[in-house]
């Protein structure tokens, strides 16, 4: 690598998640320089199609004029303000008001945070805080699904359930439990059906409740389609009776939406349409189209009003953040939200559910794909050997790596997915248009063969 090169300047002096930080050291960074719309161009010119809105975020896609000028004219406007000692300013004002107004069910108040981690974080200290408010402090535990990714501060990782936020980082904390992913394919038993297998899972976590008690039990944190467990859709039936469960038990549901909030799975809130009624909900990522860190707990009246009881019996309510309500943060997040409701766009990625999911569901036809889940502009693509002699379920070895192998080629053809194991996501920006989505199609298909013919090679 030339020491002069980007590439080689990063190695030297950036920290990167999600990689092999002694591998990146030999192989360097694809630098990105811009972007506009779907598309970005690296330091050397060459251009790919964002499948992946980034790290699911970037909805509105680069380059978007309007959320540049509005960030310029709050900085020049006032560049911050805390909300701490009885302080406010009119955009978190006015975008606290307009969440409420959009919410999946009715919600009483919003507290906001720069990340998804932390809106999570704050939803589990919350909860703690509300049980302990209506004199049942023994309800500390929390329970997610197995390979669910809620973030990355100490509790958000606790609430993951994937071991490369855990291993060797003395994570999860005690109290936080996990539960079989709703993923039929993946885990159901031999010859069971969809039904049963929901059944099962139910079954479970009934035990798991009786088992530890409900009364220890603070909460349940589920997103209503997983994203970086690798594109779950649970079965609704699975959801509906998960929730009764709850209610039954005196859990409290949050809803982590921080990928499908705002139009991705083809509603306004992946809640409504996954039928969940949630007491918290925490959205993110698309709230500001990325331009900015902003994400905004939603919580109902039944734990605001308990919490805010509490804190006048404490004097003051305890949680505060430096940039918790950032007026430029609000601001860009109210455009967006502005941009969302002239695009109509959870009626528009309902448009291009067809073309973006009926186009991957195509490959199906390719051996080395075994699923494709998805809803809305959200989808994975499971590859698997063997199909040829009629086996869909056993996985690769995961010494091949053909997940990441598949998402290496995709980006040699100009196209930047993300494998999760041997699942290829995608979530592309949800501005892209049928032509993008069928040129998106291509490439895919392209580096499906490559990385069968190169599979093919290396079992010689
Ligand atoms: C569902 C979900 N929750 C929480 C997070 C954490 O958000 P952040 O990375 O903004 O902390 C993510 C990030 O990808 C996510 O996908």
């Amino acid at each position: 690598m030339d020491p002069t090169s980007y590439e080689a300047r990063d190695a030297h002096s950036v920290i990167h998640g999600l990689t092999n930080l002694q591998l990146h050291a030999e192989r360097g960074a694809t630098v990105i320089e811009r972007g506009r719309g779907v598309w970005v161009t690296d330091n050397h010119g060459r251009d790919y199609i964002e499948a992946m809105s980034g790290l699911w975020c970037i909805a509105l896609g680069y380059g978007n004029e309007r959320l540049a000028g509005v960030a310029a004219q709050q900085m020049r406007t006032l560049a911050y303000y805390p909300l701490t000692n009885h302080k406010s300013h009119p955009p978190v004002i006015e975008l606290a008001e307009k969440l409420l107004a959009m919410a999946p069910v009715p919600m009483s108040k919003v507290w906001f945070a720069c990340t998804g981690s932390e809106a999570n974080d704050c939803a589990a200290r919350l909860a703690w805080y509300y049980w302990n408010a209506v004199g049942q402090p023994g309800k500390k535990k929390f329970i997610a699904h197995k390979l669910a990714y809620h973030g990355n501060t100490i509790a958000a990782a606790s609430l993951s359930g994937v071991g490369y936020a855990h291993d060797r980082f003395n994570l999860p904390l005690p109290g936080f439990l996990h539960v079989t992913t709703p993923h039929h394919m993946r885990h159901a038993r031999a010859g069971e059906t969809e039904d049963q297998f929901c059944d099962r899972l139910i079954a479970d976590i009934e035990q798991l409740i009786a088992r530890e008690g409900a009364d220890t039990i603070a909460a349940f944190f589920t997103e209503p389609v997983m994203a970086a467990g690798g594109i779950v859709v649970p079965p609704r039936r699975y959801l509906e009776k998960l929730h009764n469960l709850l209610i039954l038990n005196n859990i409290l549901l949050v809803c982590d939406e921080v990928v499908t909030a705002f139009g991705r799975i083809g509603e306004m809130f992946g809640s409504t349409a996954m039928g969940l009624k949630p007491d918290m909900l925490v959205c993110a990522k698309a709230l500001s189209s990325a331009y900015i860190p902003i994400s905004a707990l939603m919580i109902n009246a039944r734990v605001y009003d308990a919490i805010a009881r509490q804190s006048d019996a404490m004097g003051v309510f305890g949680l505060t953040m430096t940039y918790s309500g950032h007026p430029v943060a609000a601001a860009v997040a109210l455009e967006t939200l502005k941009i969302y409701d002239e695009m109509n766009i959870a009626e528009r990625v309902r448009k291009l559910e067809a073309p973006f999911l009926g186009g991957l569901n195509r490959l199906l036809e390719h051996p080395l794909v075994g699923e494709v889940r998805g809803k809305g502009l959200l989808a994975g693509v499971e590859l698997i050997p063997m199909k040829s002699e009629g086996e869909t379920r056993v996985p690769f070895d995961p010494k091949l790596k053909a997940g990441p192998l598949c998402a290496r080629i995709a980006e040699e053809q100009g196209l930047i997915v993300r494998a999760i194991g041997d699942t290829i996501a995608f979530c592309p920006p949800l501005i892209i248009n049928d032509a993008e989505i069928a040129e998106m199609l291509r490439r895919f298909r392209i580096a499906l063969d490559l990385t069968a013919a190169e599979l093919a090679n290396a079992a010689g």
